[in-house]
């Protein structure tokens, strides 16, 4: 990323856009050369209903797998190299629901989901319903590097997996005594199917990288109960992943039905992006023309970036929507200024970010930062 600090150094500009007011800020040499945020579900996380024991077993989990995309990154590694390592590891612990840990379909089988993109070319691999795979994230990245497809499903994708010589495991593999209670007492009808809680969740991670190179992958069980080779948010490419360089990079988490029908991850990074063209132009404006209105320079658009403020709203205004659709959940952002955040409309959401400029924190509840 062009880090120079420029002419306009110190402009600090407000103007309405078509969308909302927007305020620029030049790219400085403070901004975070790297970021990282991860997640590892959304949902009813209150205090009363998490035991000491487990709030820190979670807190240690997020803090092992944000340490090893954050070690990636501080060491000039890549994002899609941060974030594929950071999800395979939230995908071995039992205690997410993805790999190891993922939920039951109706049936008592395990049927995986997962993506990833890398936001420097808009590569992207994705696969469902796979059930041999140790790894979901590794194969959907062997999707994105060595098949000309973007998206794999059942068997063709668990065959695929094989052929790419991915690590296979039996179905008991990611069977915990947890999630099988899980769907005895649905099939037992002693829990509604429509306890959100209870049936989704799943892992996610995205960064920038010193290069200013963006990715963002999702991996799931999906929910418990599904039917009929249901398919959520997570695999679906701008519905539960999105990257792109010039605008975010986004993991969702909660009922995929409504983020796909949002298309929330692509809604996002689709606003960052408008709004970045947005400042552009208007600081463009602002540059003196000769008597034909020849600009006198032309602003590099990549000495400009959004205010936080406004890529939090932009998060909480998309997230909004899918409230009023009627879905829960939320997402984990990564801009290509170095911020990296949260937005949810739950009580509570496993997550983690980190930045270069040595900020990293975990959390659970709502009322945390
Ligand atoms: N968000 C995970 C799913 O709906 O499957």
């Amino acid at each position: 990323m062009n880090r120079l600090l420029v002419p306009l150094a110190g402009l600090f500009i407000l103007f309405s856009s078509s969308v909302s007011a927007v305020h620029a800020e030049t790219v400085s040499e403070e901004q975070p050369s790297w970021s990282i945020a991860i997640h590892g579900g959304a949902g009813t996380l209150n205090r009363d209903r998490i035991t000491p024991e487990k709030d820190a077993e979670i807190r240690a989990a997020l803090n092992k797998a944000l340490e090893a995309g954050s070690k990636i990154l501080k060491e000039g590694g890549n994002a899609m190299d941060a974030i594929t390592e950071t999800i395979t590891l939230l995908e071995n612990d039992p205690n997410f629901n993805a790999g190891k840990g993922a939920v039951f379909t109706w049936d008592k089988t395990n049927e995986l989901d997962s993506s990833i993109m890398d936001g420097s070319d808009l590569s992207a691999g994705a696969v469902a319903g796979v059930m041999a795979t140790k790894n979901p994230i590794l194969l959907a990245r062997a999707v994105k590097d060595n098949s000309p497809h973007v998206m794999l499903s059942g068997k063709g994708a668990d065959q695929f997996s094989r052929e790419q010589g991915l690590e296979q495991v039996k179905p008991d593999y990611y069977a915990t005594p947890y999630r099988l209670k899980q769907i005895e007492d649905v099939l037992a009808e002693k829990v509604s199917i429509a306890d959100v809680d209870y049936k989704f969740g799943n892992v996610g991670a995205v960064a920038m990288d010193s290069d200013g190179n963006m990715a963002a992958g999702t991996s799931t069980g999906g929910m418990t109960g599904k039917r009929w080779g249901r398919i959520g948010d997570s695999p679906v490419i701008g519905a539960g992943t999105y990257a792109d360089n010039r605008s975010c990079a986004i993991s969702a988490t909660g009922a995929g039905e409504y983020f796909i029908r949002l298309g929330v991850a692509h809604e996002i990074c689709t606003r960052i992006k408008m709004d970045a063209r947005a400042i552009r132009d208007e600081v463009q404006k602002t540059v003196p023309t000769d008597k034909g209105g020849v600009p006198e320079n032309y602003v590099d658009p990549n000495r400009l970036m959004l205010a936080s403020k406004d890529v939090q709203k932009i998060a909480d205004d998309v997230i909004a929507e899918l409230g009023q659709l009627g879905g829960t959940g939320g997402i984990i952002f990564a801009t290509p200024w170095g911020q990296a955040g949260y937005s949810f409309n739950t009580p509570g959401m496993y997550r983690g970010r980190a930045t270069s400029d040595g900020a990293m924190s975990v959390s659970i509840y709502g009322d945390e930062e």
